[in-house]
Parts: C-alpha cells; sequence; structure tokens
C-alpha cells in the first residue's frame, strides 16, 4: 500500500508562466519576446526550432502569447482562486521584457515592477510564497535580433543585470528564485528555449552548447547576487525531468539510456554540484565541440544552488536505434514508446512511478533538496449540459503522482513542494493550444483566441482543495 507523508510545512500549490498567462504583451511597456514571434499553426514548430526566422510579426497569423489567459488583468481574481484552493506556494515568472523592454537598457522600467509587485503583494496577501523563474522560455527579441541571444557572452552581463533588479526589487517579497525554466530544453527546441536561431550550414551542437555553457555561467552568478542581497533567499536549477528507460536490457540499450540521461543531466550537474562532470569531455568531443571559456569561469561555477527543482509528465525510453519508428514525444525529448504505460491525449505516457524513480535518481545523484515544479495531465475539457467539468481523468493522473511523490518521501527524499503545472488553464507551450488544458480552473478561450476568459472551477478544484486541506492525507 502507498503511504503518504509530507511534512508539515510542505508548499502545495500550482504553477504558470508569464509567456502563457499573462497577456499583455505590449502593455505596461513591455517589449517582445522570442515568444511572441511563435504563431499558432503550420509553422510554429519550425520558429519555435530555430530554423525558421521570424524577427517581424505577420497579420496572416495568430500569436497565443499575445492575449493568452489575460492573466496580466485578472491575477487578482486569479490568486483569489489559488487561495480558495488553499495554495501555500504559487510559481509563475517574471517576464524579463517588462523589466527590462529591449533587454540591454541600464535601468529597468519601472511599470514592470510595479506589475510584479502588486502580483507578489497579492499573493502575501494571503500567505502565498511565490515561486519565480527569472527565465520562462523568453528572451528579450532586441537581444536575439542584435546580439544572437546566449550565443553571446554579452547576455549574462544582461541576465545578470535583470537579476540583480529582481532580486532586489523583490526583496522581502519573494524567497524562492529559480534561473532557467527547464535549462536541458533548449537543446530540443532552441529559439523557444534560449532564443537561438541557425544560420544554413551552422554547427547547431556547437551554438547550443555554448550558449548553455552562458546560461549556466549566468545562472551561477545570478544565484551568488541573490545570495548577496539576502542571504535568506533560496535559488533552484530547473530539469526537464523523466528518466530514460532503456527499451530492453540489451547492453546496447541500457549503454543508450545511460547516454541519454547524462545529455539531459549535464546542465543540471553543473549547477548542482558546480562543475562539468567528468564524462562532459568524451560528450564534448564525439560531439566535436570546443566549448569557448573566459578565465574565471571554473570558479563562478562553484556557486551551486540550494535546490533541484524539476518537471515530471513522463518517462521516456531509448535505444540503440532511437529511429527505430514507433516514437512518442514526452514533453519535446524524443522518446521511443514505452509499451507498458498508457499515453495521454497528446501521446505523453502517463507513469507515476517514473516519478518516484526520477526523484530517487536525482536525489542520489545531487544529496540537495527537490521541488517538483510542474506535472499535470493536458486534456481536453468539455462541459457538461450544466456548464461543470468533470474531470476525474485530470484527478485520476494527479492522484497516482501526488502518492508516488509520497512514495519517494517515504524513500527518504526531501521534497520541499509541488506546484502542479498550468493551476489554471493557459497556453500550451508545445502547440500554443488552448484546448491542451491543465488546469483546476477553466478559462473560457479557444484555440483561435476567442471567448470570454471568463474562469470557472472544474471538479478537480475541490478535489485540489481538499488535497491540500488534509496535507496529501486525502487523495479520494
Ligand atoms: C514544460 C514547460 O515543458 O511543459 C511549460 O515548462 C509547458 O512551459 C509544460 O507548458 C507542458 O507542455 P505543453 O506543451 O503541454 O504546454
Amino acid at each position: 500500500m502507498s503511504v503518504t507523508r509530507f511534512p508539515q510545512d510542505f508548499l502545495w500549490g500550482g504553477a504558470l508562466a508569464a509567456n502563457q498567462a499573462e497577456g499583455g504583451y505590449r502593455e505596461g511597456g513591455k517589449g517582445l519576446t522570442t515568444v511572441d514571434m511563435i504563431p499558432h499553426g503550420p509553422s510554429r514548430m519550425a520558429v519555435k526550432l530555430g530554423q525558421e526566422k521570424r524577427f517581424t510579426l505577420r497579420g496572416d497569423e495568430y500569436y497565443p502569447s499575445h492575449d493568452a489567459i489575460g492573466f496580466y488583468h485578472h491575477y487578482q481574481e486569479d490568486i483569489a482562486l489559488m487561495a480558495e484552493m488553499g495554495f501555500s506556494v504559487f510559481r509563475t515568472s517574471i517576464a524579463w521584457s517588462r523589466l527590462y523592454p529591449k533587454g540591454d537598457e541600464l535601468t529597468p522600467n519601472q511599470e514592470g515592477i510595479a506589475f510584479y509587485r502588486a502580483v507578489f503583494e497579492e499573493c502575501r496577501k494571503y500567505g502565498i510564497e511565490p515561486l519565480v523563474t527569472l527565465c520562462h522560455f523568453d528572451v528579450p527579441l532586441h537581444l536575439v535580433v542584435e546580439y544572437g541571444s546566449w550565443r553571446n557572452r554579452q547576455m549574462v552581463e544582461f541576465f545578470t543585470r535583470y537579476a540583480r533588479t529582481c532580486f532586489e526589487a523583490f526583496d522581502g517579497l519573494v524567497k524562492y528564485w529559480l534561473t532557467f525554466n527547464e535549462i536541458n530544453i533548449m537543446l530540443h527546441s532552441p529559439f523557444s528555449g534560449a532564443g537561438l536561431v541557425f544560420e544554413e550550414g551552422e554547427d547547431q551542437e556547437q551554438v547550443k552548447y555554448q550558449a548553455a555553457h552562458h546560461e549556466l555561467i549566468a545562472s551561477a552568478l545570478a544565484t551568488r547576487i541573490a545570495h548577496e542581497v539576502n542571504p535568506r533567499n533560496q535559488v533552484g536549477c530547473m530539469l526537464a525531468g523523466g528518466n530514460f528507460y532503456p527499451y530492453s536490457c540489451k547492453p546496447e540499450d541500457v549503454w543508450a539510456a545511460l547516454q541519454k540521461e547524462r545529455e539531459n543531466l549535464l546542465f543540471i550537474d553543473v549547477q548542482a554540484r558546480g562543475a562539468y562532470p567528468s564524462y562532459a569531455a568524451s560528450l564534448f568531443r564525439d560531439k566535436g565541440i570546443a566549448l569557448v571559456k573566459e578565465a574565471g569561469d571554473d570558479e563562478i561555477l562553484k556557486h551551486t544552488v540550494d535546490f533541484v527543482s524539476f518537471s515530471y509528465y513522463a518517462s521516456r525510453c531509448a535505444s540503440a536505434d532511437m529511429n527505430a519508428g514507433n516514437t512518442s514525444a514526452a514533453n519535446v525529448v524524443k522518446s521511443l514508446r514505452n509499451p507498458h504505460i498508457e499515453v495521454s491525449e497528446w501521446g505523453w505516457g502517463i507513469d507515476p512511478l517514473g516519478l518516484r524513480i526520477t526523484m530517487n535518481t536525482l536525489y542520489d545523484r545531487y544529496q540537495k533538496p527537490l521541488f517538483l515544479v510542474e506535472n499535470g495531465l493536458g486534456a481536453v475539457d468539455v462541459p457538461n449540459e450544466q456548464g461543470e467539468i468533470e474531470d476525474d481523468y485530470r484527478i485520476a493522473y494527479l492522484r497516482e503522482h501526488i502518492r508516488a511523490m509520497g512514495d519517494a518521501i517515504a524513500d527518504g527524499i526531501p521534497l520541499m513542494g509541488y506546484t502542479s503545472w498550468g493551476c489554471i488553464d493557459l497556453v500550451a507551450a508545445s502547440t500554443g493550444e488552448m484546448s491542451k488544458r491543465y488546469g483546476f480552473v477553466y478559462v473560457d478561450r479557444d484555440d483561435a483566441g476567442k471567448g470570454t476568459l471568463a474562469r470557472r472551477r472544474k471538479k478537480s478544484f475541490w478535489w485540489y482543495r481538499q488535497v491540500i486541506a488534509s496535507k496529501g492525507e486525502d487523495l479520494a
């Protein structure tokens, strides 16, 4: 039987990201960001992957981030709903371009600061602890066009200035910070992940790992600044998690899975352990990568994070032949389809035990507290005749994952908290759809951007409220 053993001070809540929730893309002095250029529709993937340059908006396309779910104007109502569920933590991100519209200014946009102060004060009013990501899939567009984004070392200076501004401006309101959302995703989705676009014939692996090095330096410096500004600040890295299982016990498949694990964990190894791992040298050699480092970089990287945060939607599978057909997207990371688990309507695996396995792996490796900052089921919700949404499928998914989390805690793993993804329906990052819903709260908006934006509590809203009230004991 599963045992749930959540500590008394466990943080229960949910997560959003600025670019998928706020909208108001040109309001309050905000500048354009990468995600504002990613359309819904057939060009989406090419733009997200950095294969198609999109530096100007087109009149014939729809851009879901521009209005998203209007959190920019609805934040009081939304935070009140979170408070009603009993949240003690709310994860969101700051849109870098609200504070630095172009990204390379020397002083911040005060309107942007005022907006986030208001959001965080609203959280505090209800005793909700904000957990804030500095960069969640949005880079100011000007930095992409003028500097080539993270391929350029100057980004370290721009990012650390922005980070310092956040730590100082929101000191006393925010103490939990994440630097880069799902840092490993930049390898799979380079434009949305890190603002990278590629030239014809360019060595993309070289560009991506060099850009990642710059992010790692920026992340370590930001961590140091956070601690200087206020020693109570706690900073985490953020992994798009989910272990790779070997597709079979064939040694070649086991080796392939180990290689995939290393590719996934490389950046977290740096952020949590303070240096590139030993296998980095052979990985770079095999890929023909020559990292350009500056004197002092190794010292900088020694500023490790306080905790390891991660998202978990599904486990993954690898074999020696990853092109053997039968693939499934497990959060844009290529994976073979695991015949032993069910998949969601979008083909993402459903594997609660995989969460326990992932947590054990991460804790064995890092020995730092973990924080599960994204988890959930993207599903179509159809209101019934009374207009109610009976999302039992979502409840079933969350119940099993919360159980698995409890099992991992019983395994001896310190877990700081849980923020389920898209606690209020928002725009899907991969597809730009609204119909891929994760929330406890339904938002009246469709894939074409039509709808009243009215909020409505789903059945899962009442269920999650009970889970939180019972501190994870009542999952019925
Ligand atoms: C994570 C991201 O990759 O997965 C989120 O951090 C994203 O931004 C989430 O929304 C779920 O993916 P999707 O494509 O269903 O929105």
